[in-house]
């Protein structure tokens, strides 16, 4: 696989994060992910009345790739407020540990053009409950 299109997939987060749907927490979030066929997927977080409902913008991102037939994250941006970046939480580590491992994340501000940090899942989430063990 070639380079990752880290521009491109912040252009894709930030133009989701504009359609959050957060009126409870006003915290806009935009995810957007690479596929293993090179296409890009975007998700936002989407609250709910009843607060414990809400999706995250990463999973919904995780739905729209699924969803699409793919099963394999390349790499992911997620663009949230500032002043500082956000990073995924656990809920979403482990759904995202499902389709990758190995997996870079950028992470960038509303406005930014890239990312301005990237992690990987490996660190951010080393030990996710594995699949194989309810097999
Ligand atoms: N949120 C995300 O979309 N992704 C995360 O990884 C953490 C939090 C959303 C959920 C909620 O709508 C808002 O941010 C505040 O928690």
């Amino acid at each position: 696989m070639s380079a990752i299109p880290w521009k491109e997939l912040t252009d894709a987060a930030s133009r989701a994060r504009i359609a959050a749907y957060a009126p409870y927490s006003s915290y806009l979030v935009g995810a957007a992910l690479l596929s293993s066929d090179g296409r890009i997927f975007a998700g936002c977080n989407v609250e709910n009345a009843s607060y414990g409902l809400a999706l995250c913008a990463e999973r919904s991102a995780v739905a729209q790739l699924v969803a699409s037939g793919q099963r394999s994250i390349i790499a992911l941006v997620v663009v949230t407020a500032g002043p500082e970046a956000g990073s995924p939480c656990g809920l979403c580590r482990q759904t995202l540990s499902e389709f990758a491992t190995d997996l870079p994340i950028g992470l960038a501000v509303a406005g930014d053009q890239a990312p301005r940090v990237i992690k990987n899942l490996r660190d951010l989430f080393p030990d996710p409950f594995r699949g194989d063990l309810v097999k």
